[in-house]
């Protein structure tokens, strides 16, 4: 795991507790779910916060933090509350995200840029903690290098609008605009990942980068299990990375 070549799968679990939530109980648990993806082969696991606790509760948080042997990827929001939070834990991973009450999904990446002063003491209290920070922004040169001047030495692309656009002309536009950021990222030394939107037909040409360390994996996986089983869909996502990263290093 330590080949800078390997690129890590964090598996989102938010959406085993939107399913949980729907009935109000116990059942699905998003913590159950998150240990048989780390046995599915999942580097990480990845759970969204959210003001609202729309699905991942701060009990799912503390058990996550007390079940797992594999690393935590805490997303939230740059709010004192979730800071309270994070520093409480200490998470291997916080991954500052914008929230907004009415959207149904993370819709674009963090203003970076336009939020730099406010952003600073969340990136310096949570490094001085001890979580590696990451940003999720838009893959845009000027979001980046706001990130890298941070101090936060990762960040996280939002693949969303590459994953919603149709097949063609438009979503290799999208894609184009990935692989010109991830680059720029590593150039800066920024460690770069990639999420959002992502399922079997969309993973291929992200998983290609060849500067992307991370996948961070949910809702599709979530949807598949219906299918296929979690962990059935976690292995086939795992092949699909792998095979995607292979051809790029055999060129
Ligand atoms: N990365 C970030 C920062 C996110 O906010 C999300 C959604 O919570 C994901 C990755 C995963 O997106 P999806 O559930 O669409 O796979």
């Amino acid at each position: 795991m330590n080949d800078p070549s390997f690129l890590r799968l964090g598996v989102n679990v938010d959406h085993v507790a939107t399913v949980r939530n729907a009935r109000g109980g116990r059942h699905p648990d998003p913590v159950r779910a998150a240990l048989l993806a780390a046995e599915a082969g999942a580097d990480g696991i990845t759970a969204h916060l959210r003001e609202d606790r729309r699905h991942i509760s701060d009990a799912d948080i503390a058990q996550l933090m007390s079940d797992l042997k594999i690393p935590l990827n805490l997303e939230m929001a740059a709010t004192e509350e979730m800071l309270s939070i994070a520093l409480r834990h200490k998470p291997h991973a916080v991954c500052l995200v914008p929230e907004k009450r009415q959207e149904r999904t993370t819709e674009g990446g963090l203003d970076v840029a336009a939020g730099h002063s406010y952003l600073a003491p969340f990136v310096r209290r949570l490094s001085e903690s001890g979580s590696r920070v990451s940003m999720f922004i838009e893959p845009d040169e000027r979001q980046l290098e706001a990130a890298k001047s941070l101090g936060a030495p990762v960040v996280e692309l939002h693949t969303g609008a590459y994953c919603d656009a149709l097949p063609g002309p438009d979503r290799e536009r999208h894609l184009v605009r990935i692989q010109e950021a991830a680059k720029y990222a590593a150039k800066m030394g920024l460690e770069c990942h990639a999420g959002h939107g992502l399922g079997y037909d969309t993973v291929g040409p992200i998983a290609a980068i060849p500067t992307l360390a991370e996948l961070n994996i949910g809702h599709f996986l979530v949807g598949e299990a219906i299918f296929i089983g979690f962990r059935a869909a976690i292995q086939r996502m795992r092949i699909s990375m792998d095979a995607a990263r292979t051809s790029v290093a055999a060129q």
